[in-house]
C-alpha cells in the first residue's frame, strides 16, 4: 500500500528473511536442495574397517547430476569408483555426509523406503553383472519392473524392447549362463534402463563389450539421458567418457578438482 509508512514495511522484509532462516535452519533436512539435481552427493565418506588396517575408500565427496546430464567418473584402480556408485544407489551408506536422490535424503529413508526408491528411480549396471541365474534374460530385465507392481505382459513387453534395443533380439529365453560376458553385460544395461528411470549408475558397463558394442550401449545410455535421467558412467575408457557432459576424476577417494586438471590427465593416459 502507498500509504503504509516505509520503516514498517522494511520491518516486515526482515521478519521475512528471518522466518525463512529459521524455517530453513528447523527444517528436518535443511541441507536437501529443492532443485533439478537428481542426485546429490554432500561430503559423502566412507571408511572400510577400524583403527590401523582401516581403509579410506571415499574422502568428502560432493557430486551433483541433474536430469539431462550424463557424469563420467575416471580414476586408477581403488580410488573408490565403485563405492561412490554403491553409495549413491543406496547400497551402502556412507560413513559420513549425505546422500540425496530427487530430493530425499537417503538417511531420513527407512529400509523399504530406500528400497522403494531404488526399484522405482534407479537403475544399475553392477561391474560384475548381478544377474539372477535362475531367470531367463526377459525375466531377468522384468524382474524390477514387476517387483514395483507392473503387471506381467506389460513388464515383459518392456522388457523385449530394451532388450531388442542392447541387440539381443534373439537372446530373449536364454538364461545367463548360456550367454557370453558381453551378452550379460546387455542384459545388465537393458533391466538400468528399462521402465525409464531417473538415475542411471552404470560401473563399466562396456567393460566386456567390442568396440561396436561398446559404443551402441554408450549411443543408448546418452539418448535416455537427453530424455531427462541423471546419469553416471564408470568407464577406464576416454572414448566412452567423451559421451559424458562432464569428467569427474578420483584419486585416492578424492575429487581431483579443476585445477589439478594437469594430473587429471595423466590420471586419464595411465588409468590402464
Ligand atoms: N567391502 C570392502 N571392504 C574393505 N575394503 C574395501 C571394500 N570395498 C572396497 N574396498 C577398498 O576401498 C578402496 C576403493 O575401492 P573401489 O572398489 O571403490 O575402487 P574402484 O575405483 O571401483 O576400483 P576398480 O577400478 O578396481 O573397480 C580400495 O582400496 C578397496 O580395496
Ligand atoms: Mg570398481
Amino acid at each position: 500500500m502507498t500509504d503504509q509508512p516505509p520503516r514498517r514495511r522494511d520491518l516486515r522484509d526482515v521478519e521475512t528473511r528471518i522466518d525463512d532462516r529459521a524455517r530453513a535452519a528447523s527444517a528436518p533436512s535443511s541441507g536437501v536442495p529443492r532443485d533439478d539435481a537428481v542426485l546429490r552427493l554432500v561430503g559423502v565418506s566412507r571408511v572400510y574397517g577400524s583403527g590401523e588396517t582401516s581403509i579410506t575408500a571415499l574422502a568428502g565427496v560432493d557430486l551433483e547430476v541433474r536430469g539431462g546430464e550424463l557424469v563420467a567418473i575416471m580414476g586408477a584402480s581403488g580410488s573408490g569408483k565403485s563405492t561412490l556408485l554403491s553409495i549413491a544407489g543406496g547400497l551402502q551408506e556412507p560413513t559420513a555426509g549425505e546422500v540425496i536422490v530427487e530430493n530425499r535424503a537417503l538417511s531420513s529413508l527407512d529400509a523399504r523406503e530406500v528400497a522403494r526408491l531404488r526399484r522405482r528411480s534407479l537403475g544399475f549396471v553392477f561391474q560384475d553383472f548381478n544377474l539372477i541365474p535362475t531367470l531367463t534374460a526377459i525375466e531377468n530385465v522384468a524382474l524390477p519392473l514387476e517387483l514395483d507392481g507392473e503387471r506381467r505382459r506389460p513388464a515383459r513387453r518392456l522388457a523385449e524392447a530394451a532388450l531388442d534395443s542392447v541387440g539381443l533380439d534373439e537372446k530373449h529365453d536364454a538364461y545367463p549362463d548360456d550367454l557370453s560376458g558381453g551378452q550379460q553385460q546387455r542384459i545388465a544395461i537393458a533391466r538400468a534402463v528399462v521402465g525409464g528411470r531417473r538415475l542411471i549408475l552404470a560401473d563399466e558397463p562396456t567393460g566386456a563389450l567390442d568396440s561396436v558394442t561398446g559404443e551402441a550401449v554408450m549411443r543408448m545410455l546418452r539418448a535416455r539421458v537427453d530424455d531427462g535421467a541423471a546419469a553416471i558412467l564408470v568407464t577406464h575408457e576416454a572414448r566412452h567418457a567423451a559421451w559424458a557432459d562432464r569428467i569427474v576424476f578420483l584419486r585416492d577417494g578424492r575429487v581431483i578438482d579443476e585445477s589439478q586438471r594437469e594430473s587429471a590427465d595423466v590420471l586419464l593416459r595411465t588409468s590402464r
